[in-house]
């Protein structure tokens, strides 16, 4: 179907049945759904691998959920999902096909790209990176000087950066404790400066990550990390060798920057870069968590491929996600979406899915190249709930904006916690539970009055409540889990961006900045004289030379 004759969204009489509805709605409570609806507790619940995903406290009922499917229909989602599983190039403003679920594939899938499996060269790589991985922990792959590796610093940003330092975070009771690991994202020098400072460069192994190995940020702290090593080290350049390993789509330029590309790592453009740390971005995590516990992670990210591909769509949690995303976002004018993990491992959790979500869904023109006209992905923020909950929790409860939040949180506490501290977690626990319940239920100023509250306090006091929340629950946050729930939020992009009519795979946004950053840079050093600049900026700039004493 062409452009001009697909039925904009907006105008689909689904849409049109989900405002009217909204409408309906408005002036329905969490309250009266579940007095309205007993058993919706456990009732509006489903189970994906291990985990447990409630949306009972959601403003939807039966009908809400029935028209959003309807919605997600004739959009064709689904026809939309089969054909990123099936290697089909959907990046349409790159002509790419999205395979990252070809990264967890099992060894004897079949998944084609131009004519080709791939599935083969995704298990090579896994194979070469845990033959290395296995290698550093062991110790028989030693530095320049023949000191054993104990320090383990990845250098790459964004989608080559932000997975493996949450996953390293997420799964630190599983890591070898005694490897240092460092991640190295941000080209202000004082990134570099403080992961290297206080290690020994004999025993220092740089992982340089990046899909283009183009990016400024990245090669920049690579160059000034090998200037570090061969100075601190007094070697040459064959010293290179035993320092620096690449992750990379792209041969020419590692070889060109100096890493031999027999310790290239490889991916392929089929991998977005925020889609990536499941692929040989993953290098220092696997080193960390050792290869079995990695291909245990790739499993769990499996098992939620599986049930995304095969769910029906009364029980498709990623799809079920999507769509609720889309009724807050779309009918009640939700900006932002916030993600509280009740785990201290998970406080980068949703900075890695803050790339995830925004950049995939951060568009304004659909996959036709018109301006859409409706509202796309949500600002995606969060930190660990407590300590949110002393912080901007208050803004959650009594302010004036509606932000539908996801509660994270696990039945047991890792593994190795001191048992102190293990009896620490039902009080956790206890929060996480609390704050869903005072979120959905709220205070009524009867409550509040009954309490002996004088009159004047009384609606300070009063939570209105109402505010929804899915809680996702699991045992344990295990490799697996972390996968699965990588996975659940990954199609759960996924449904919204086909929704809009989105391209969720490209990041065309970052384009700009990067090159205006690179004209205005001699401008800054030099004084160079950079033409077309605007009065606001060379303002600035002249200013920054001033303050710089240039
Ligand atoms: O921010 C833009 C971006 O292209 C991301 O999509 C990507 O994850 C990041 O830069 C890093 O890119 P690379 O891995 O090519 O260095």
């Amino acid at each position: 179907m062409n452009a001009e004759s697909r039925t904009r969204l907006n105008q689909t009489p689904e849409w049109t049945a989900l405002a009217k509805h909204r409408e309906e709605l408005a002036d329905t409570h969490l309250r009266d759904l579940f007095a309205a609806g007993p058993g919706r507790g456990s009732g509006y619940t489903l189970q994906v691998g291990d985990l447990h995903v409630d949306y009972s406290k959601h403003l939807v009922t039966d009908e809400t959920l029935r028209l959003l499917r309807e919605l997600a229909a004739a959009t064709d989602v689904l026809g939309l999902r089969d054909a990123m599983f099936r290697g089909d190039k959907i990046n349409v403003t790159e002509d790419r096909a999205v395979l990252h679920t070809a990264l967890r594939a099992p060894r004897d899938a079949v998944i084609e790209v131009d004519g080709e499996n791939v599935v083969p060269a995704v298990h090579a790589v896994l194979d070469k990176m845990a033959d290395f991985a296995n290698r550093v922990r062991s110790g028989e792959w030693t530095g320049h000087t023949g000191k054993r590796i104990k320090n383990i610093v990845n250098i790459g940003i964004g989608g080559s950066d932000l997975g493996p330092a949450m996953a390293y975070e997420a799964l630190r009771s599983y890591t070898d404790r005694d490897l240092t690991f460092r991640f190295v994202s941000n080209v202000d020098g004082a990134d570099l400066h403080e992961a290297v400072r206080d290690l020994d460069p004999e025993e220092t192994l740089f992982i340089i990550a990046s899909k283009t190995f183009t990016t400024i940020e990245t090669i920049t702290n690579a160059t000034s990390a090998r200037n570090w090593l061969l100075s601190e080290l007094r070697a040459g350049q064959e010293a290179v060798a035993k320092h620096f390993v690449a992750l990379s789509t792209n041969t020419e330029k590692v070889s060109d920057f100096g890493i031999d590309t027999a310790n290239m790592f490889e991916f392929w453009d089929w991998v977005g870069g925020r889609y990536s740390y499941d692929s040989a971005i993953g290098l220092s995590l696997m080193i960390a968590i050792g290869p079995d516990h990695f291909r245990e992670m790739l499993n769990g990210f499996l098992l939620v491929d599986e049930h995304f591909r095969t769910a029906p769509a009364e029980s498709n949690a990623p799809l079920l996600l999507g769509l609720l995303g889309i009724w807050y976002g779309n009918f009640f004018g939700a900006q932002s979406h916030a993600v509280l993990p009740y785990s201290h491992y998970l406080s980068k959790f949703t900075a890695y899915l803050q790339q995830l979500d925004m950049e995939s869904n951060g568009k304004s023109v659909d996959r036709d190249g018109r301006e859409t006209e409706w509202q796309t992905g949500p600002v995606v923020w969060g930190t660990p709930g407590t300590n949110g909950q002393h912080a901007y929790y208050q803004l959650i409860h009594q302010g004036t904006k509606l932000i539908p939040a996801d509660f994270i949180g696990f039945a047991e506490p890792v593994a190795d916690l001191q048992p102190g501290l293990v009896d620490q977690h039902d009080l956790l626990m206890a929060n996480f539970f609390a704050q869903t319940q005072a979120l959905a239920f709220g205070k009524t100023p009867e409550a509040v009055r009954a309490e002996g509250v004088p009159e004047e306090l009384v609606p300070h006091k009063t939570f209105k409540g109402n505010h929804p929340t899915t809680t996702i629950l699991a045992r344990e946050l295990t490799p697996s889990v972390l996968g699965q729930l990588i996975a659940l939020y990954e199609h759960k992009v996924f449904v919204q961006g086909a929704i809009w009519n989105i391209d969720s795979f490209d990041q065309w946004g970052v384009e700009l900045g990067k090159v205006l950053a690179k004209r205005l840079e001699p401008a800054l050093t030099d004084g160079e004289d950079v033409s077309g600049l605007d009065e606001s900026t060379m303002a600035l700039v002249a200013k920054y030379r001033e303050l710089r004493g240039r």
